[in-house]
């Protein structure tokens, strides 16, 4: 079965990358975006040019962000973030690059510097002029207070989640983290991604050219599936279960 071939590569592997989409955190109850039921199935996205130049949209922004806080704030790693973090404790996986903004890979126990977030994080907020961080729970707090999304305390500037909007720029750093990861392994894991949003979408692709072996573990064909030496179309947490170790 694919399980089985999987443990295969695994054991075979001296340096495992994974690389995750939304697809990993549906069994914590965080939403996926492109599922029947996700997050861009209800609202669309507000884009990074939208959010600078209207109070409306910043404000819409925050609400929705508030409203997701119960989900985010109750969440815990499900099976297959604790599978990798086994790798990871394992010695067998130098880095983790997600497209995630939900901080779960470091709550199952990577380091926060070897989690490569493309997407940046929504369990804080960050001034977009000065970068400066903000607890969401300040932000709540003066939105309560003045009935709209505040500015930065330093500079003037909005505050956003710290993630990555649309028609924002990418982080750089991640960026080259997230390359020099997907060159360097043997095997690449593609899980729970849609694989349609660039540039995260190029490290699949990435790493089979530098010569690593592609897995894809996801509920819905991608486009990719044709380059990956092992496609499990099936779902995440009984697929990577059975690796959860100490
Ligand atoms: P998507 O919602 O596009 O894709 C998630 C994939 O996971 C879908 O193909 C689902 O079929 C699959 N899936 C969901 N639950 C699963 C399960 N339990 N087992 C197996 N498969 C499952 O999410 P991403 O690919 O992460 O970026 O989306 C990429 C980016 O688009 C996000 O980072 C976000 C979004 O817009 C920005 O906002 C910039
Ligand atoms: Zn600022």
């Amino acid at each position: 079965s694919g399980v089985e071939q999987l443990g295969n590569m695994i054991a075979e592997a001296s340096s495992i990358v994974p690389f995750t989409g939304a697809g990993i955190s549906t069994e914590c109850g965080i939403p996926d975006f492109r599922s029947p039921g996700g997050l861009w199935t209800r609202n669309r996205p507000i884009p990074f040019d939208e959010f600078v130049a209207s109070q409306d949209a910043r404000d819409e922004s925050w609400r929705r962000r508030f409203a997701m806080e119960q989900t985010f704030a109750a969440a815990k790693p499900g099976r297959g973030h604790r599978a990798l973090a086994s790798l990871y404790r394992a010695g067998k996986v130098p880095g983790i690059i997600t497209q995630n903004i939900d901080n779960l890979h470091q709550a199952s126990g990577f380091k926060a510097d070897d989690v490569i977030e493309l997407h940046g994080n929504t369990t804080y907020g960050r001034c977009i002029g000065c970068g400066k961080d903000y607890e969401l729970s300040w932000v709540k707090q003066q939105f309560d207070k003045t009935g709209s999304a505040p500015d930065c305390a330093d500079c003037g500037d909005p505050v956003k989640t710290a993630t990555i909007s649309f028609g924002q720029s990418m982080p750089e750093d991640a960026m080259r983290r997230a390359a020099e990861l997907s060159r360097h392994c043997d095997l690449f894991l593609a899980i729970g991604s849609s694989l349609v949003v660039w540039p995260a979408a190029g490290f699949p692709m990435m790493a089979k050219e530098s010569g690593a072996r592609l897995v894809i573990i996801n509920n819905e064909p991608t486009d990719q599936d044709d380059i990956a030496d092992l496609v499990i179309r099936h779902d995440i947490g009984d697929t990577l279960g059975p690796f959860v170790g100490n």
